[in-house]
């Protein structure tokens, strides 16, 4: 008899973005950042795990389709991790069932396009490593496990807790103290609403993994972020979170965006990531932001075209409706099952 869980989790928004790794094995990066987790009605992995003796080697299906295990090393990484762990609290206990010689099966699927920069590797290793955990009853607080989901996708680190949430760089060099940690829960800052704009659901061209490493062999731009711009800049989020001011928020989400994808043009070869529509929304958001008395809006895009714009509950209808007056749909959008359907989503493995 073997044991199976399923659990869901949600994506998170970086608005002090993480580009860069000083240790590529153990995704260590090169500067801390902060970001916001979704709901988990919205955008979410949902990944069922499942553990037996019969079980001769471990299995994945991303979407539906099955992705070798084996040649995924930072997958390989995450399952060791979680054995690992489980292997030492069976030897310091024989009562246990030896669950840490089992074989795993994950099924794993996003109600998203996959791998399009919508922090698709996120939500999918925050919730592998959650679920895992369950199945192997690992007693570990959030914050240890973010470690473990920092082996799969650095991001992925701040999708185990909710809210807004920091990952510390840390300094040690095996990562022992590079951590997510909670600023403030949900409730904190409930009027604070994220829109997000699909400009384009496709793959992206350059993956963060290759982009990222680029960069930072080659981009003075980013030396100088790394060591002069994103300490203070966490600061001074923490606190405009803390204090719910959200014209701080605001404009410190559009600079670290815009910086973030300055460093990619200072990147050589140059890697771009936005588009003109991406550029539009820039001009759309700066515009009303310049003609109304407070700010409205901030935006901020990751590795790809689509842009996520946060802004109090009380101005989203009108950003709506000025977004759908510039972008008017092109074709009648899809039904509701359409987008209840997690399989209509491209599979394209996990990055
Ligand atoms: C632009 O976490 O996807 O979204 O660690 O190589 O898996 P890997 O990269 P990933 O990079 C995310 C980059 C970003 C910014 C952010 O989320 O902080």
């Amino acid at each position: 008899m073997g044991r199976q869980m399923t659990c869901t989790a949600p994506v998170n928004i970086a608005v002090i973005k993480y580009w860069g790794k000083r240790d590529p094995t153990l995704i260590l990066p090169t500067n801390s950042s902060l970001s916001v987790t979704l709901s988990q009605d919205d955008l979410h992995s949902r990944t069922t795990v499942s553990i037996a003796p019969e079980y001769d080697q471990d299995r994945m299906w991303l979407n539906g389709i099955e992705c070798p295990v084996s040649s995924n090393i930072r997958l390989v990484n995450c399952l060791q991790a979680a054995r690992e762990q489980r292997k030492a609290m069976e030897a310091a206990d024989s009562s246990l069932p030896s669950w840490s010689t089992w074989g795993i099966r994950i099924a794993s699927v996003n109600n998203f396009p996959t791998a399009a920069g919508l922090a698709s590797s996120a939500s999918g290793y925050a919730c592998l490593v959650y679920t895992l955990a369950q199945v192997l009853e690992l007693p570990l607080t959030p914050s240890q496990l973010s470690r473990y989901a920092r082996l799969g996708s650095g991001s992925a680190c701040r999708s185990i807790l909710g809210g807004f949430v920091g990952w510390e760089m840390g300094k040690l060099a095996n990562g022992e103290d590079s951590l997510a940690y909670q600023v403030a829960p949900e409730t904190h800052w409930s009027e604070l609403e994220a829109l997000i704009l699909v400009v384009n659901d496709a793959k992206k061209d350059t993956s963060s993994t290759v982009g990222m490493q680029t960069t930072v062999k080659t981009s003075t731009l980013a030396q100088h972020r790394f060591a002069s711009v994103v300490a203070e800049r966490m600061q001074q989020m923490e606190q405009a979170i803390q204090d719910r001011n959200f014209e701080q928020f605001a404009k410190i989400t559009m600079q670290d965006s815009n910086q973030f994808h300055a460093i990619c043009l200072d990147t050589y070869p140059p890697i771009f990531y936005l588009n003109d529509t991406s550029r539009t929304i820039i001009r759309i958001v700066t515009t009303i932001n310049e003609l109304c008395p407070e700010i409205q809006a901030a935006y901020t895009f990751d590795a790809g075209p689509n842009a996520v714009i946060y802004a109090p509950k009380q101005h989203m209808p009108r950003l709506i409706q000025l977004f759908t007056y510039f972008f008017p749909a092109a074709h009648p959008l899809p039904s509701e099952e359409f987008f209840n359907d997690p399989y209509h989503c491209v599979p394209t493995g996990v990055t």
